[in-house]
């Protein structure tokens, strides 16, 4: 077949922020597209929710449909794009897809994190490729350069800025002094949260990004339930000020790593303080960045816009583009497929790290002794204390310990030691601290 006359016909499911972007972008580079692929990129058909919705793209009445399954048993579709979002009609969408043998796009992380392994399994069974490369920081090709690019490397560790909500409200905490709740506000009305932003808020969004992470370094999918995760709704503007004196700054940080030799894998998101002078710190606003480290490559570091519909439709449009390239080759499943499934969890307790601890304590002498001699019991070595001068005349004041690598268990264990003191006042606040280095 002449490769003018190719065409990939596609069934787009959804048409919100992401499909509209995927929809006007083909239109825009449509004559681009088909040079570079050879192939002619068509929307056949387009399911929506409510046909009568004002959108930001004119699609033609005929190609609408609010039954998704229309898409899937027409046999002149080669492709569907999930981009309707959720889990449960997501993955029956998916499911159907692959079933039917037709390749799939995606850009749900919540989906792939709950049921990736089962979709993974079914695509390889079916030879149907299943792509995700906006799944995980929107436009950043953070996917293909894991899977593709550094495919000669044991990764020794990612460390990611993958929440574009979260980032944007701890930049403004930081640099304009606004509380969390204002900060949320002035995000929500920039359109840069949600309406409802609480998985961006509590995490969860950064912790099914990770989880696909995970899998695509270490071939194991790691359950929700078995990753730790931690929002930034309680971060104080305290917090950022004392990091801000010990020399850091909070970030809503993902970590997935494994140790060498080692054959569990660790993969967590939480609040963390990570040093100024690093590149990371500089990650600010909507943001996102991903630092990989191989043993092969070294460091590098990816970064852009994580999320929004341009962004976003440029991913999803990059693996149309590879699905076009394998279906006119006539290939199922290409390339490393992360696999095997080897690999366990790192128990919580047993993650390692410095840690940020800020205590209020009773405003006398021979404190200070006390917490020492319970962290030196412990092994936890202290690397600094801030003692700031009390803001009013309160019989407490805040104590600030920056406490050497030790387990998460051992220092939950110094932890309830040290509030068991009748000088220290429950309320606390403990974040990790990651130096970064691999
Ligand atoms: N937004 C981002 O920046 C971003 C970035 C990366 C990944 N993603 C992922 O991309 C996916 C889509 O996100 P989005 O922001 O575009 O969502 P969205 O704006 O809420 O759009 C969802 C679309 O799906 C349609 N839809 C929902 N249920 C449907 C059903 N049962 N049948 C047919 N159509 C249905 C809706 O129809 P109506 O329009 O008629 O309501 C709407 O067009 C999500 O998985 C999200 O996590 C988003």
């Amino acid at each position: 077949m002449d490769k003018k006359e190719k065409q990939l016909r596609i069934g787009l499911a959804g048409l919100g922020n992401v499909g509209a972007g995927v929809y006007k972008n083909l239109e825009k580079n449509k004559s681009l597209l088909c040079e570079r692929t050879g192939t002619e990129l068509v929307v056949k058909k387009v399911a929506v929710r409510d046909l009568n919705r004002k959108r930001d793209v004119t699609v033609p009445s005929e190609k609408l449909t609010t039954d998704w399954k229309e898409l899937i048993n027409d046999p002149e579709i080669d492709i569907i794009v999930e981009l309707i979002g959720g889990v449960d009609e997501a993955h029956e969408l998916i499911v159907a897809a692959l079933n039917a043998n037709k390749a799939v796009v995606t850009g749900n992380k919540a989906v792939l994190a709950e049921k990736g392994k089962e979709l993974i399994e079914l695509s390889e069974k079916q030879n149907s490729p299943l792509y995700c490369e906006a799944a995980v920081a929107g436009g950043i090709p953070i996917i293909k350069a894991v899977k593709e690019a550094l495919i000669g490397n044991r990764i020794t560790s990612i460390f990611g800025i993958i929440n574009g909500t979260s980032n944007y409200i701890l930049t403004r905490m930081t640099s304009a002094g606004i509380t969390f709740q204002e900060a949320l506000e002035e995000a929500t009305q920039k359109g840069f949260a949600e309406a409802d932003p609480s998985l961006d808020i509590n995490g969860w969004d950064a912790g099914h990004k990770a989880i696909i992470l995970g899998w695509l370094s270490y071939g194991h999918w790691l359950r929700p339930e078995e990753v730790s995760v931690n929002g930034i709704e309680d971060i104080s503007l305290d917090d950022v000020s004392f990091a801000n004196d010990l020399g850091y700054e909070i970030k809503l940080l993902g970590v997935i790593r494994q140790a060498e030799g080692d054959e569990r894998i660790e993969v967590r998101v939480s609040p963390t303080l990570i040093p100024k002078g690093h590149i990371l710190s500089s990650v600010d606003g909507v943001f996102n960045a991903v630092a990989v480290h191989g043993d092969v490559v070294g460091e590098t570091l990816f970064y852009g816009s994580g999320a929004g519909q341009d962004a976003t439709s440029s991913a999803v449009i990059s693996d149309l583009a590879d699905a076009a390239e394998n279906i006119h080759n006539d290939v199922g499943c290409t390339g490393f497929v992360p696999k095997g499934d080897f690999g366990t969890v790192l128990p919580l307790d047993e993650t390692l790290s410095q840690y940020y601890l800020r205590l209020s304590v009773a405003d006398r002498p021979g404190v200070l002794a006390q917490i020492a001699d319970i962290t030196g019991k412990n092994n936890v070595g202290i690397l600094s204390v801030i003692q700031p001068e009390p803001a009013s005349s309160s019989k407490h004041i805040p104590l600030v310990l920056l406490l050497h690598d030790a387990s998460y268990g051992t220092v939950q264990n110094a932890l309830s030691a040290i509030l068991g003191l009748e000088s220290v006042e429950t309320k606390h606040t403990l974040l990790r601290v990651e130096t970064l280095k691999s």
